[in-house]
């Protein structure tokens, strides 16, 4: 399968929105806990394969805005899981020569986690193969608002620049500044949805929805959705015959 996959062609950047880890528990007479426990798994799997292939960024969608509503018991179970987990895989991380980054309001979660993901972020920084980032208390429109927001503030102030297009400017002020749109989003167990995440970043960003529930998620499958993309054509707005004159 890997054989399969064209160097050279690879996206940048992989996003992945994470799911199905309740129906797999759920399969198994289990607690909605258990397919999060289990899902650690595939995290790795995807991020030692990512590193490996030379994609520069990943992107994991892990808490969403929206997940704040769901049972205590289901949050406060995530967290700790979040806190046992990062302290764990520094190793992992160290070994792959990987870089972590976090995006999402990191404020909102409870102080141990910030603390854990920042010494995380501290210890890998010096890393220079695959960035990893973890979009945690995130969504879409709380990223494009809080560009917004400082924008706003910055006007106030009277600095914002003028000799900047207004779009760039914008995407500075994303938390994915620097970071290039994903090529690739990949969703897990056939939902057919953005679910607020990347909104801005996604505009022309190939979607491809994997069956597969995420904790039984593994390299072949992420080699099958590299592939996959690789048999795409991009046009962005263009025809097919103008793109085939002057191939990429
Ligand atoms: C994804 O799995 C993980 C998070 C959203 C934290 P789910 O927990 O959404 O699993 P399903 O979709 O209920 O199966
Ligand atoms: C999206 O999954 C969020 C994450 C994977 C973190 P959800 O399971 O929360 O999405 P919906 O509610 O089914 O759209
Ligand atoms: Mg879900």
């Amino acid at each position: 399968m890997k054989e399969l996959i064209d160097i050279e062609g690879l996206p940048k950047h992989v996003a992945v929105i994470m799911d199905g880890n309740g129906r797999w528990a759920k399969k198994k007479g289990a607690m909605r806990i258990f397919g999060h426990k289990n899902a650690i798994k595939a995290v790795r799997e995807v991020t030692e394969a990512s590193a490996e292939l030379g994609i520069q960024y990943l992107t994991l969608y892990a808490f969403s805005t929206e997940n704040w509503a769901r049972p205590k018991d289901e949050v406060d179970g995530l967290m700790q899981l979040l806190v046992s987990t990062i302290r764990k895989e520094i190793k992992t991380l160290t070994n792959n020569n990987v870089r972590l980054l976090t995006i999402g309001d990191i404020q909102s979660l409870p102080a141990s986690c910030q603390e854990e993901l920042q010494e995380a972020v501290r210890m890998t920084a010096h890393h220079t193969g695959l960035t990893l980032i973890l979009a945690l208390s995130y969504s879409g429109r709380w990223d494009i608002l809080s560009a917004v927001k400082q924008l706003m503030e910055a006007q106030a102030q009277g600095t914002l620049p003028t000799d900047v297009p207004l779009e760039e400017l914008f995407e500075q002020h994303l938390s994915t500044a620097n970071i290039p749109d994903p090529e690739l989003l990949i969703r897990t167990s056939g939902e057919m949805r953005i679910s607020n995440f990347l909104l801005w970043q996604l505009a022309y960003t190939e979607i491809y929805i994997s069956p597969i529930l995420w904790p039984d998620f593994r390299r072949a499958h992420l080699y099958e959705a590299l592939i996959a993309y690789q048999q795409r054509e991009r046009r962005f707005g263009k025809t097919s015959e103008q793109l085939q004159k002057h191939p990429q």
